[in-house]
């Protein structure tokens, strides 16, 4: 196995779009940095169910478990709606995480300038906002058990199970609490302790790693619909937010709004270190397959071209290099180059996906 392998997953909607001007970012990279990438591409989704009846075949999740890296752009879509639970788009996305447990997931938020006024709330409330959410990506409501749709008496009744142990609320903690250290060394963790045992054993798990081993980390605790409330009131109050799955999906959601759009929000799933001592790896835009845009070349790449530098810092060593991609980004932005998602009420000329792409690229070209 090639020290670089990346296996690429495009998935559905806007995924392949996307994806296709993250190649472009990784041919340059492979070209101009002198570094071989061993690329593979294979289905996952809706994409996957089409060709083998299931959003993820067995043999790519065993290629996942294999290589250095997975890159996945989104999965699902309307076309998929009707389909059993079991086989629906979302599962093979879910599948990957779980197997690969990718507990800890990092959703950096970051408002560039060139978008500072862009955002829905004031420029000065988001001008340099630079947070990351750490989310716990394999436990709690999304995967607890008992879990399903029952029979009860006349009815129905639909079940879901918020469930966390002590050890996956630990690592997750400390997960957190490294990144706190290598940033400003504040962490705050969300969840509802005043209403969910899940809740409060959370918070007493957390503070117990905190003063166990990480004193030096500054640690507030803050309950979930207040952080949500306080990201759109102050975020820059913080640096790093730890929380759970669900609360993590909706709060990244939010917080991408703090950065202009969606578009731009990269994520790292990241689980224990491999033989090679890198952390087990799957990197995916924050965004879903996003129907209303796909099939017309207007979906941003931005976040899943922020992804593959997340990719190039946390697997492959090359932190300078993924610095130089987000530079890129950042000069194109400033440059005054918008896709649809990225315009205003103002309006202004919208650029395509495959525009945004090369720009890209050839701001990386004019960085050597
Ligand atoms: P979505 O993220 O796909 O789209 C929400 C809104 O944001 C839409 O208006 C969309 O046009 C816009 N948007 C999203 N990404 C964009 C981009 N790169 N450029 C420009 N605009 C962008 O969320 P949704 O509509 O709630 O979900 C659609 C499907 O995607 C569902 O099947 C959902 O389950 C799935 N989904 C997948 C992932 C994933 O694969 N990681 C994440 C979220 C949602
Ligand atoms: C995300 C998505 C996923 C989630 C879905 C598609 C399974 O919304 O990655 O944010 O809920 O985790
Ligand atoms: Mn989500």
């Amino acid at each position: 196995m090639s020290p670089h392998s990346l296996l690429i997953l495009p998935g559905d909607g806007i995924g392949p779009e996307v994806m296709a001007e993250v190649r472009k970012v990784i041919d340059w990279i492979g070209a101009k940095r002198d570094v071989s990438f061993d690329v593979s591409e294979d289905l996952v989704g809706g994409a996957a169910y089409d060709a083998h009846g299931t959003p993820l075949h067995d043999d790519t999740m065993a290629r996942a478990q294999e290589v250095d890296a997975v890159l996945l752009g989104a999965v699902g879509g309307p076309k998929y709606d009707d389909l059993d639970f079991s086989v629906k788009p979302e599962r093979g996305l879910l599948r990957l995480r779980k197997e690969m447990d990718l507990f800890a997931n990092l959703r950096p938020a970051q408002c560039f300038d060139a978008l500072a006024d862009f955002s829905s709330l004031k420029k000065d409330i988001v001008a340099g906002l630079d947070i990351v959410i750490v989310r716990e990506l394999t436990s709690g409501v999304y995967f607890g058990e008992p879990r399903g749709i029952f029979e009860e008496g006349n009815e129905r009744v639909g079940i879901n199970t918020q469930r966390y142990t002590e050890s996956e609320i630990d690592r997750i903690a400390r997960a957190a609490f490294e990144l706190a250290r290598k940033r400003s060394g504040k962490v705050c963790s969300m969840e509802k302790a005043n209403v969910m045992e899940s809740g409060i054993l959370w918070r007493e798990v957390t503070q117990h790693i905190h003063d166990a081993d990480y004193p030096d980390v500054e640690l507030s605790h803050m309950y979930a619909d207040n952080g949500a409330m306080q990201l759109v009131r102050a975020p820059k109050q913080f640096d790093v937010i730890l929380t759970d799955n669900l609360f993590g999906d909706i709060l990244s959601d939010c917080a991408a709004m703090l950065t202009g759009s969606l578009g731009m929000l990269p994520s790292a799933s990241l689980g224990a270190p491999m033989a090679n001592g890198r952390p087990r790896a799957l990197y995916e835009p924050v965004h879903g397959s996003a129907p209303d845009i796909a099939g017309q070349g207007k979906a941003n790449p931005i976040a899943c071209i922020l992804s593959f530098a997340m990719a190039l810092r946390y697997s492959f060593d090359m932190g300078g290099d993924a610095a130089r991609v987000e530079a890129a980004v950042e000069k194109v932005l400033a440059d005054g180059m918008r896709t649809g998602d990225l315009l205003g009420a103002e309006g202004g000329q919208a650029s395509l996906t495959s525009e945004m792409g090369d720009a890209i690229v050839g701001a990386l070209d004019a960085s050597l």
